[in-house]
């Protein structure tokens, strides 16, 4: 589906530092007096956010592959309803923390979903609507869920090899589409690849 905004997400595993560079360039597109938002998922709107707190409650622990990503499913569908289409109808830049990548890669590559089943719900949830451009931070898994530190929810305490899985996965993602991803390597400095992702944006914006 066409848009009048430009939607832009960040994906990439824990502790990649996808939040800070969505800010940054929330921060950045606002001073220069550029419309644009920052939402995240799941989350975002009312209703998300209370799926998000069943998504992440550690104690959940019966929670089936299938119901977790239909709650992923769910709290998607209510952001781009309330958010997402009408931000992009303004013509606003919307920037989301994660979208329908994070589900390939964590409930698709990490849990074992069918993918395929997974693209068809999203096209129920998300009404057609892609990311113009995403960014896919990058960084050794290990290293990432050693960044994140904290205490951690119910998918960030799954193992080493399941986090793994999910970066497998979203470098097949870009792989698989590189016109829309880009994969930023999180091991170098957060300025670094603010800068690229800024050079980026730019050109997206001018095109
Ligand atoms: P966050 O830590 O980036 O806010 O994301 C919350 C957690 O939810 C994170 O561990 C990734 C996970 N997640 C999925 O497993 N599937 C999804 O579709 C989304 C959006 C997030």
């Amino acid at each position: 589906m066409r848009h009048k905004g430009v939607f832009i997400t960040f994906e990439g595993s824990e502790g990649c530092g996808k939040s800070t560079q969505s800010r940054k360039l929330l921060e950045y597109l606002t001073a220069k007096g550029v419309a644009s938002k920052l939402i995240r998922e799941p989350g975002g709107v009312a209703i998300s956010e209370k799926v998000r707190a069943l998504l992440l409650d550690k104690s959940h622990t019966a929670m089936n592959k299938e119901c977790e990503t239909l709650l992923y499913m769910a709290a998607r569908a209510q952001l781009v309803e309330e958010v997402v289409i009408p931000e992009l109808e303004k013509g606003t830049v919307l920037i989301c923390d994660r979208f329908l990548d994070s589900t390939v890669a964590y409930q698709g590559y990490g849990c074992g979903v069918d993918i395929a089943t997974i693209k068809s719900i999203g096209l129920f949830a998300t009404k057609g609507i892609q990311p113009d451009m995403t960014f896919f931070l990058d960084l050794d898994t290990e290293e990432g869920l050693r960044r994140r530190g904290g205490e951690r929810d119910r998918i960030e305490l799954r193992s080493v090899a399941y986090h793994h899985q999910v970066r497998v996965g979203y470098l097949d993602i870009a792989k698989k589409e590189p016109g829309r991803v880009l994969v930023i390597d999180g091991r170098k400095p957060i300025e670094e690849n603010f800068n690229t992702i800024r050079e980026a944006v730019e050109r997206k914006l001018r095109a």
